[in-house]
């Protein structure tokens, strides 16, 4: 079953119920609210994760760190747009599988396991693609 949320309205949504977060969670988010998360937040996203996949391959420890840490704040900031939406329940749990899996990567990678790094990164582009499937109109 396919759901279709565009982002405008959801945009339109959220503006009133962060009212009520702190001038912290607002200033994060607000890049959203503004529009952000539909083409370029989730362009820096998907840049991101391109990176991220390249460097594991090349073993580049202080990139993949760096792209991994990158990915678990947009997935943390996505995680609280649903919250803040609300009756998202599987894009939460989307966004958490995401930022979750961006932190073992760097638990991975600490530890020089580039080959789980390596499947991690995999199981993380099918996480995308599943909340695609999910709420995006194409
Ligand atoms: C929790 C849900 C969710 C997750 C997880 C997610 N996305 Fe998205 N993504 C969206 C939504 C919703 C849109 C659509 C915005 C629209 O169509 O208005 C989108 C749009 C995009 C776009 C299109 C942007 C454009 O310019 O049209 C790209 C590229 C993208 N996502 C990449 C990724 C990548 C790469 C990942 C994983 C690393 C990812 N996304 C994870 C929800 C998600």
């Amino acid at each position: 079953m396919r759901k279709k949320l565009p982002l405008p309205s959801l945009i339109a949504l959220i503006g009133l119920c962060l009212l009520p977060l702190s001038a912290n969670s607002i200033g994060s988010i607000s890049t959203m609210v503004e529009g952000e998360i539909d083409m370029d937040f989730m362009q820096d996203v998907e840049d991101t994760s391109i990176n991220l996949t390249d460097n594991i391959t090349q073993h580049n420890t202080d990139s993949i760190l760096t792209d991994a840490k990158e990915l678990a704040a947009a997935f943390a900031q996505i995680e609280e747009f649903y919250i803040a939406k609300g009756d998202a329940a599987d894009a939460v749990e989307l966004s958490r599988k995401s930022r979750e899996l961006s932190q073992k990567i760097i638990q991975q990678v600490d530890s020089k396991d580039f080959d789980s790094a390596a499947a991690s990164a995999s199981e993380l582009s099918r996480t995308c693609k599943a909340c695609h499937n999910f709420y995006r109109d194409s």
